[in-house]
């Protein structure tokens, strides 16, 4: 299996500054054909970097989308606009679900508008520190991750990517609110137990799960040798030239 490296750029460079930064990071990097590199710039950076990216490099995502093609939605902007301009969608981020109140009903017809649009979406799970707290994780994940395939049918989950994002590990300073690999191999355990049970043996051991919050060049290596992680989702280290080109070496060293 490929691993996957995504850069979430989240609220951050302008267009123009994007395309500076996506020029010097293609020129950094070789063509390395086992690993899926992969970034996601705002909406409106995408067609200009669409036009720009060298695809047999590198691919775009878009950080969003929403669930209908076309209509009275002031202000979204469709998969089928993004149609032909990117390859993945982040869908679900903890972001949007906690800041912008998405629900995994919403999240759901966004995963089917994505696939109906040909566009690979990337569904991200994970709980807060106070369900953690609880010992509510492996409910919260099972239910974001059903919910969030419920509208798509068997023949389209191998379009599915699964980013565990633990909320309480995104954007952290602090030592102890880094996840461990092994608090990462155990909920991705359950999301594989939890996909073969639902939907059988192949697809678990085939859908990439990859892991996001705060990965950065010194804890990569550690997080790709964790069991069941084929891959990164890297925020606030992906903004960094050097730190990015360095995730992704790291990435080919670890699973060379
Ligand atoms: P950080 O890497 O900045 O913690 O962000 C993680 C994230 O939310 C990626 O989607």
């Amino acid at each position: 299996m490929k691993t996957y490296i995504v850069g979430n750029w989240k609220l951050n460079f302008t267009v123009g500054e994007s395309s500076i930064y996506l020029h010097k990071l293609m020129k950094a990097l070789p063509n390395y054909r086992d690993i899926e590199m992969v970034v996601a710039p705002s909406f409106l950076a995408l067609q200009p970097l669409s036009l720009q990216i060298d695809r047999h490099k590198m691919k775009l995502a878009s950080q969003n989308g929403f669930y209908r093609d076309y209509g009275a939605f002031t202000g979204e902007v469709s998969f089928s606009q993004l149609r032909g301009i990117v390859d993945y969608a982040i869908i679900g981020h903890s972001e949007r679900r906690h800041i912008l109140g998405e629900d995994d009903k919403m999240i759901a017809k966004k995963i089917a508008a994505a696939v109906r649009n040909r566009i690979r979406p990337i569904l991200c799970v994970g709980e807060t520190e106070s369900e953690r707290a609880f010992g509510e994780t492996a409910d919260v994940i099972r239910d974001q991750l059903l919910g969030g395939l419920s509208e798509i049918g068997d023949d389209d989950l191998d379009k599915v990517l699964i980013a565990y994002e633990p909320v309480w590990a995104i954007s952290s300073t602090k030592a102890a609110k880094l996840a461990s690999p092994e608090e990462i191999s155990e909920v991705v355990k359950l999301i594989r137990e939890t996909i073969h049970e639902v939907y059988g043996k192949k697809i678990a051991e085939e859908m990439p799960v990859l892991f996001g919050g705060s990965v950065k060049p010194s804890n990569a290596g550690s997080y790709l040798i964790t069991e069941g992680v084929d891959g990164l989702l890297v925020g606030g280290a992906s903004l960094i030239l050097s730190e990015f080109v360095d995730i992704i070496n790291t990435a080919k060293r670890v699973k060379a």
